[in-house]
């Protein structure tokens, strides 16, 4: 069983400076939840319940998000405020909630590797909360953990991009198994190639369930592109061993990394609430 689901949430958030100067990016709201809590939410859906926030310096916003603020709580006591926190109150009675920091910015395998501690010796998912998920059936991740249960070895979540947009994601190739049309067994992934090496238009996007053993992987995975280390690579080491799944899950994915996406999925959400 998945019980646990890490959260790198160190970097930097550039792109969205001077917002991101003093606020994390994972702070950042989509009408008035910040990413973040999305992505709980999501964990949440599918059956988790332990979150695991890889951290660094100012991003302290992020724990005091999930933790009672009792000034807070007592100013809206009684009035018709207080259901906005319904939500949020939720998840904290529903959840655990702990912190490490990444000292040094080396990249998502090593935001990874840096969990470890917090995750111990058993499989766990990863949400990168810049990438805001929605379905109208079960959650992405919810989606991933049932491939999980059949496959159980490592699973990355898929969806084809435009090639001329390779070089922004890690790209998989790979082969249908068991006669379906949306899940792969991967045979190669390359971490943001230029679209002429690469091998597909299919790009993982911030959604993984990694087996334990990714750790002792990590610990040897030399610098990759842009001179980080990267997931994808310590992933190709397993790929190679035939184990890892890459699955074209159902819904939509907003790029919030990038200011087009977010304001797509603030849209899109907006109208939601519109009905
Ligand atoms: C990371 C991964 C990349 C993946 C992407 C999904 O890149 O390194 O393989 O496709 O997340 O969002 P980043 O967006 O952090 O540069």
């Amino acid at each position: 069983m998945i019980k646990k689901c890490l959260f790198p949430a160190a970097g930097y958030g550039t792109r969205f400076l001077p917002a991101t100067k003093a606020t994390p990016k994972e702070m950042l709201p989509v009408l008035t939840k910040p990413l973040i809590q999305y992505g709980v939410e999501e964990a949440v859906e599918a059956g988790l319940n332990t979150m695991a926030i890889i951290t660094g310096r100012g991003k302290r916003a992020i724990e005091d998000h999930f933790d009672i603020s009792y000034e807070l709580e007592h100013q809206i006591k009684g009035t018709s405020k207080e259901p906005l926190l319904n939500e949020i109150r939720s998840l904290i009675s529903q959840c655990t909630f702990s912190y490490t920091r990444q000292v040094e910015m080396k990249g998502l395998g090593h935001a990874i590797l840096t969990g470890e501690t917090l995750i111990g010796n058993e499989p766990f998912a990863v949400i990168l909360a810049d990438d805001l998920c929605t379905s109208t059936e079960d959650s992405v991740l919810k989606q991933m953990i049932k491939v999980y249960e059949k496959y159980q070895c490592s699973i990355v979540a898929i969806e084809e991009i435009p090639m001329e947009d390779t070089s922004k994601y890690g790209v998989i190739a790979g082969n249908l198994v068991d006669g379906t049309d949306d899940t792969y067994r991967v045979t190669d992934m390359v971490e943001k190639p230029d679209p002429k090496d690469a091998p597909t238009n299919m790009a993982i996007i911030g959604r993984y369930i990694l087996t334990p053993d990714i750790f002792d992987i990590l610990r040897t995975t030399k610098p990759g592109k842009g001179g980080e280390i990267q997931i994808t690579d310590a992933l190709l080491e397993q790929a190679k061993q035939g184990k890892v799944i890459a699955y074209r899950f159902k819904g939509k994915r907003f790029d919030c990394g990038s200011v087009d996406g977010f304001v797509e999925a603030t849209n899109y959400f907006y109208n939601k609430t519109k009905g």
